[in-house]
């Protein structure tokens, strides 16, 4: 199974010249708290923006090519896709743009960080979704600085037929 984790201003902006829009240090626990011990899964920008390897995590990094450095590099996104979203263990998607929104229609679950703040600029947006096709449950509210957040969990609602 799929669970996306993301970290999003009032105009879905996530990422800005290949960094993050936001950095609030109980949102970065948050991510360490519920990602740890699990399979983290990343698309190749975001995994050059980070300083090393997330610890404790199996590190999975979506590419065109292979290269070294991760624990696995996907370059078959399909195939990953088939074989993992109907499986017991929980992998994270945990960005980028890109990644977001091709795992987006595979996952039921979505923790999303949303600051209520614009960040003027930015280049990278978590996609659009049908929020009236999910149960939203908040997390945890609070304040990074001047940052007011929410931490709040979307889980797809089952469809009926
Ligand atoms: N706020 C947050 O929560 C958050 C979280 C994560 C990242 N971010 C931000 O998001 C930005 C990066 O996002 P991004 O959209 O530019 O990039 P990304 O999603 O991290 O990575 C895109 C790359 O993934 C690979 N890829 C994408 N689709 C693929 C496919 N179907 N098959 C194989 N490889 C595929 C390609 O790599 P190759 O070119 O190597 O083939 C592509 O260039 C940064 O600013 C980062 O800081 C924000």
């Amino acid at each position: 199974m799929f669970t996306l984790i993301a970290c999003v201003g009032k105009n879905n902006e996530i990422g800005k010249k290949g960094e993050l829009v936001f950095n609030i240090k109980k949102d970065m626990e948050f991510f360490t708290r519920t990602t740890l011990s699990h399979p983290v899964v990343m698309g190749y920008n975001t995994w050059l923006s980070l300083p090393k390897k997330l610890k404790n995590r199996k590190n999975i990094v979506i590419s065109y090519e292979d290269f070294a450095g991760p624990d696995e590099v996907i370059t078959n996104l399909d195939e990953f896709i088939k074989k993992h979203e109907l499986s017991d263990k929980e992998y994270f998607i945990i960005g980028g743009g890109m990644i977001y929104k091709r795992f987006l229609p595979h996952a039921n679950s979505i923790y999303l960080t949303e600051v209520d703040a614009t960040v003027p600029d930015a280049d990278v947006f978590f996609p659009e979704f049908d929020k009236t096709a999910y149960k939203r449950t908040i997390i945890e509210e609070g304040t990074g600085g001047p940052l007011k957040y929410s931490i709040v969990n979307y889980t797809k609602k089952k469809e009926v037929k």
